[in-house]
C-alpha cells in the first residue's frame, strides 16, 4: 500500500486550508477519506480514511451507502480502508459525486433538489453572461456538486432547525475544502475545482475559506454563489419559510456588492423578470 500517496494529498489539503488541524469535539477537522490514484495497470485505485478517529460517523457513512465500500480494518488507526476499488467506481467517479450530492439533498425535505436547481440557474446565469458552451457546461456541473465536501458532515448537523453552535459551524464551514479534496482524483474537475472551493467567498471579502474578494474569486464561483443563494431562498429550510422568486430577488439585490458580485445579481435577475423561467423551473 502506497500510504505516502495518502499523507501527501493529506498534507496538500492542509496547506490549502491554511489552518492546522483544529480539534473540535468532532474531532479533527481535517479527517479526509481520499480516492489516491489510479493503477493503471491494474485499472485500480485505493481509498484511503485518514487519521480517523473521531470522524463524523453519519457522514462517513453516508459515503458509504452511496459508493457500496466497506471498511475492512475496523475504525481505530490512521488507514481504515487500503485495497482496490472497481474501475468502474473510478471510471464514473463525477456520477460517483453526482450521486453522493443527491444523497445529501435528500437528507431534508427542502433541499431535495438543491444540487439539481444550483446547477440548473448556474447554467443559465453563465449562458445569459455569454460564456462558451464549455465553460457553461463546467460551470453548470459545479454547481451540481458545489456542496459534496458535507458529505463527511453529520445529518443532525445539516438538518439542524436551530442555530449550530461554534463547532458545528467550524465542521460545516470546511464543506468547500472538503469537496475540493473529493474532486481531485478526476483530471476532468481539476478546472472547476477553484469554484467549488471559493462557493462562499463574498464578494466584499467577508465569505470563507480564504477571504478572497471581488474578482479575486473566479467567476464560476461567483455565478455558484448567487445561484445557491436564489435556490436556498426559494426553497426554504427548516428554520425559514421559501420565499417567492420577487422577494429572492429583493435578498439578493439587498446584497449585492456585499455577498454577491453586482453583475450576477442583475443578470439573474433579468433571467427572473424574463418569465421564461418558469418553463424550464417547472421541470423541477
Ligand atoms: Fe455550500
Ligand atoms: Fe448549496
Amino acid at each position: 500500500m502506497k500510504h505516502t500517496e495518502a499523507f501527501d494529498e493529506f498534507a496538500n489539503h492542509r496547506g490549502e486550508s491554511g489552518n492546522q488541524p483544529q480539534t473540535t469535539r468532532f474531532g479533527t477537522s481535517q479527517n479526509i477519506m481520499i480516492p489516491v490514484k489510479l493503477d493503471k495497470e491494474n485499472n485500480v485505485t485505493h481509498m484511503f480514511v485518514v487519521n480517523y478517529e473521531g470522524f463524523p460517523e453519519n457522514g462517513l457513512e453516508n459515503f458509504f451507502d452511496i459508493t457500496g465500500i466497506r471498511f475492512r480494518e475496523g475504525l481505530a488507526g490512521m488507514t481504515v480502508y487500503q485495497g482496490p476499488l472497481e474501475y468502474s467506481l473510478l471510471k464514473g467517479y463525477i456520477g460517483t459525486l453526482l450521486k453522493i450530492a443527491r444523497s445529501i439533498d435528500q437528507c431534508e425535505q427542502h433541499t431535495r433538489f438543491h444540487s439539481t436547481r444550483t446547477g440548473l440557474w448556474a447554467l443559465k446565469i453563465a449562458q445569459s453572461l455569454g460564456l462558451d458552451s464549455q465553460e457553461v457546461e463546467s460551470i453548470s456541473l459545479a454547481g451540481k456538486i458545489h456542496d459534496i465536501g458535507k458529505v463527511f458532515i453529520p445529518k443532525s448537523i445539516l438538518t439542524k432547525p436551530a442555530s449550530l453552535k461554534a463547532e458545528e459551524w467550524d465542521l460545516v464551514k470546511q464543506h468547500p475544502i472538503l469537496g475540493s479534496v473529493l474532486m481531485k482524483p478526476s483530471q476532468e474537475l481539476k478546472s472547476i475545482i477553484p469554484y467549488v472551493k471559493a462557493h462562499h467567498e463574498n464578494f466584499d471579502g467577508s465569505g470563507y475559506p480564504a477571504g478572497l474578494a471581488g474578482e479575486e474569486i473566479p467567476l464560476g464561483a461567483r455565478i455558484l454563489t448567487v445561484a445557491d443563494a436564489f435556490t436556498t431562498i426559494t426553497e426554504g429550510r427548516v428554520y425559514k419559510k421559501a420565499a417567492t422568486f420577487r422577494n429572492a430577488i429583493t435578498e439578493l439585490v439587498r446584497c449585492s456588492g456585499k455577498q454577491f458580485d453586482p453583475l450576477i445579481v442583475s443578470t439573474i435577475e433579468k433571467l427572473v423578470i424574463s418569465g421564461d423561467v418558469r418553463d424550464w423551473m417547472g421541470r423541477w
